[in-house]
């Protein structure tokens, strides 16, 4: 491929992309990675549709001659933030040998999110995948190399992917899958591909309502958490283990089988904790409130036999799934039994969305 570099003497005029990317919830989930953000197993997610940031990139060209620096300007919600700038900055830079084109700009990304900052919601996934898609309509407007719509979904999943690991699925309708796996296709570990064909209806109806126990950041970030993981005792049997629970799920999602899908969730939840409570040092994400929230759940589901699941992330946010047929019951047995738990009482609905869209 010809060098994306941008003809000095025909400038392009000054403009600007939007795009609106969701976060997803994973269900087999991504722990543990190894060279340059790649994952030790195959993950699968939910896409989500309400938990979404919006992001804005201008752009103009430089004036000066190339001093091989990135000029970007950061607003997150409208103000500036030199902690989110620098993150950015560390990220584009990290592009530059395939992008070298973004340090002939000067760049300014706004960007903010549908949820309230230091909810206790994780914004990298869709923050990242949201710049990711930017940087990819930039690319494709300069010099037309994206035009086939797999082509840019692939290279955003990529960008994505080198931002926040699993905002690599984000770029995806309904549920993606990332990580090679002799189980689908053209799987790979450099980007997610899309899963909504392969599931049942019923997934794509379906509800995750984050019940926020506690809004704090968390004491050990995932970054920490992941290279902990190289030196677990059990890491390998987990590898082993999430990949047969993925071939598993896979099976039960595709014919809608809600019992088989529930089990193997919520193991996989509890199992993404069990590795944080064995790592050395070893750590304590949940709290008493996101375990009285699980108990909670599988009585309520016993006494009712309604099909509700929970799923953690890492944090003591607990997730609730369960198909759109039950929303309302659901939202009585929170507001009746969950919401005590939650920090301010706050509950961020969410379902299982389109995936991101170009604004
Ligand atoms: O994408 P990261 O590096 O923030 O890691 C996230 C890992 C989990 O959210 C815990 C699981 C997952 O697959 O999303």
């Amino acid at each position: 491929m010809s060098r994306l570099i941008l003809d000095s003497s025909n400038p392009p005029e000054p403009g600007q992309v939007v795009w609106r990317s969701p976060s997803n919830i994973a269900l087999v989930k991504y722990w543990g990675k190894h060279g340059i953000q790649l994952p030790r197993n195959p993950s699968l997610s939910l896409t989500l549709a309400a938990s979404y940031t919006d992001t804005q990139l201008e752009y103009e060209m430089r004036d000066g001659p190339d001093d091989g620096l990135i000029e970007l300007d950061f607003l997150f919600q409208e103000e500036e933030n030199e902690a989110f700038r620098a993150k950015v900055l560390e990220f584009i830079t990290g592009l530059l040998p395939t992008m070298p084109f973004l340090k002939q700009l000067k760049l300014t990304v706004n960007t903010g999110n549908s949820f309230p900052h230091s909810a206790g919601i994780a914004s990298s996934a869709s923050g990242m995948s949201a710049l990711a898609l930017c940087l990819c309509s930039l690319e494709d407007r300069f010099f037309g190399t994206l035009q086939d719509p797999q082509a840019f979904d692939q290279k955003s999943s990529v960008l994505a992917r080198l931002g926040s690991g699993s905002a690599c699925r984000s770029i995806f309708p309904h549920a993606a899958l990332w990580g090679a796996t002799n189980d689908v296709p053209g799987s790979s570990d450099e980007f997610a591909v899309p899963m909504g064909d392969q599931i049942h209806e019923t997934f794509k109806d379906f509800h995750d309502d984050i019940l926020i126990v506690s809004r704090e950041e968390k004491p050990v970030s995932s970054r920490a958490g992941h290279a902990l993981m190289e030196g677990n005792p059990y890491a390998e049997p987990r590898y082993a283990q999430a990949r047969s629970r993925l071939a598993n799920l896979l099976e039960a999602m595709g014919t809608g089988d809600l019992p088989v899908f529930g089990k193997i969730v919520e193991n996989e939840a509890l199992t993404l904790h069990a590795l944080m409570m064995c790592s050395n040092p070893s750590y304590t994400l949940l709290r008493p409130d996101s375990l009285a929230i699980i108990e909670k759940v599988r009585q309520y589901r016993a006494d009712t036999g309604h099909q509700v699941y929970f799923t953690l992330d890492a944090g003591p946010n607990v997730h609730l799934l369960y198909p759109g047929e039950l929303v309302v019951d659901i939202r009585k047995f929170i507001d009746d039994h969950l919401v005590e738990h939650c920090e301010g009482g706050f509950v961020q609905q969410d379902w299982v969305g389109e995936g991101p869209e170009e604004v």
